[in-house]
């Protein structure tokens, strides 16, 4: 195997990236070795590349809805004591890695003892990243992945590896949140934000049975797809309807918004809570959130909080769910040399719903 990798590198903050070499981390016994076949693009990669959170650790490469096939396995993985899963994996299997590629994993650590790895304060990031030896961690935006086995997952044959893709950040991120506070019979969903992230969110709402599920957008432009294509119960355009927060009041028990921008009518949305509902924030803008008045919480005593991608173990039984009820995003394939010209569509809000670059692996049947 190459030590010496090819990808799209970015350099800075605003030029495009370059099909170029860079140095992956050194190859360990816990390590596998990933030929790329898919990546999706995230709005992570997007805030990341143009440094919007904070400056980036350029050269960097982006990428973390990762799929392909292992080449190669360190001799510690079929072992692996911190995940008996990831001991399955063999060379030739179909896997996925999503935004995270290690996190402490030490049994003194409350949320990796605990299940919760993305929640731990030494998570690393599978790109913009350091592993513990400070070498930086690279994303899939490259022919080549490699990382710990323990946050590698295998692809159930039933799910297609370009669908696989946008379920391994997207789909986790807006999957957890729902398992944990309750989506499903009996519950009223809401979605802000019907991007990447929130058609997923629609589906997998459905998927886990909720009685209603509402689709929050700015307009009405993405109506018809998620009422007739994605299956929502109901529609509110916020920018055009006037009335919309009053007509909706106290009619969700939970809202998962994935809105990038601080520009978001976040009172508006509190509004549409029930008594006791809980709103999830997993968008993730550049900027503070929107001042909100005491009383949008005070008057219902609705919770506000937030979500952090996916542990490994929501990544697989998100995948087992998706499999058995057919949860596919919508997705746009483009090969992988058109990765400048899809960052820009994808930053004007193109993407329908998710696009998701391909390597052209030859005779490859992926
Ligand atoms: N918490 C986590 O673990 C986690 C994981 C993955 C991604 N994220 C974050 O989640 C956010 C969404 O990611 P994504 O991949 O779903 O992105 P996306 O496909 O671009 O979707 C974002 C959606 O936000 C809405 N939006 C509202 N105001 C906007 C504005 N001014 N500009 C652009 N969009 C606006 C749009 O929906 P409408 O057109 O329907 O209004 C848009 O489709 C990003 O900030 C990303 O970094 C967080
Ligand atoms: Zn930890
Ligand atoms: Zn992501």
């Amino acid at each position: 195997m190459p030590d010496t990798y090819h990808g799209w590198v970015a350099h800075d903050a605003t030029s495009p990236l370059t099909f170029t070499t860079f140095q992956p981390k050194p190859f360990t016994e816990t390590d596998v070795e990933v030929k790329v076949s898919h990546c999706g693009i995230c709005g992570t990669d997007i805030h990341t590349l143009r440094s919007g959170w904070g400056p980036s650790d350029y050269p960097c490469v982006v990428g973390h809805e990762i799929v392909g096939t292992v080449v190669r396995i360190g001799d510690g993985v079929p072992t692996l004591a911190s995940s008996p899963a990831s001991r399955e994996i063999r060379v030739g299997d179909r896997v996925g890695v999503g935004a995270q590629s290690m996190s402490c994993l030490r049994p003194d650590c409350e949320a990796c003892a605990d299940g919760q790895e993305s929640y731990c304060t030494r998570m690393t990031g599978t790109y913009n990243g350091r592993y513990a030896d400070k070498s930086k961690s690279y994303g899939g935006f490259a022919t080549l992945w490699r990382g710990p086995a323990h946050f590698v997952c295998k692809i159930p044959d039933a799910i297609p590896s370009a669908e696989a893709a946008p379920l391994l950040c997207g789909g986790v991120t807006v999957f957890a949140p729902l398992r944990k506070y309750g989506a499903g019979k009996g519950k009223s969903v809401g979605i802000v934000g019907i991007g990447g992230l929130g058609h997923m969110g629609i589906l997998f709402a459905k998927a886990l049975g909720c009685d209603r599920v509402v689709a929050i957008s700015r307009s009405s432009s993405k109506r018809k797809d998620a009422v007739e294509g994605l299956g929502a119960d109901a529609f509110i355009a916020t920018d055009e309807d006037k009335n919309w927060a009053k007509t909706y009041s106290r009619k969700l028990d939970l809202i998962i918004c994935t809105v990038s921008s601080q520009n978001m009518p976040l009172s508006g949305y509190l509004r549409l809570l029930k008594t006791d509902g809980t709103f999830v924030q997993v968008g993730a803008p550049e900027q503070p959130l929107p001042p909100l008045r005491a009383f949008s919480l005070i008057q219902k005593g609705v919770k506000v909080t937030g979500s952090n991608i996916g542990s490994p173990e929501d990544i697989r039984q998100m995948l087992k769910l998706a499999a058995e009820k057919r949860v596919l995003p919508w997705i746009q394939k483009r090969p992988m040399a058109d990765v400048n010209a899809a960052l820009v569509d994808m930053h004007e809000g193109k993407a329908r719903y998710r696009y998701v670059l391909y390597n052209d692996l030859g005779s490859s049947k992926l």
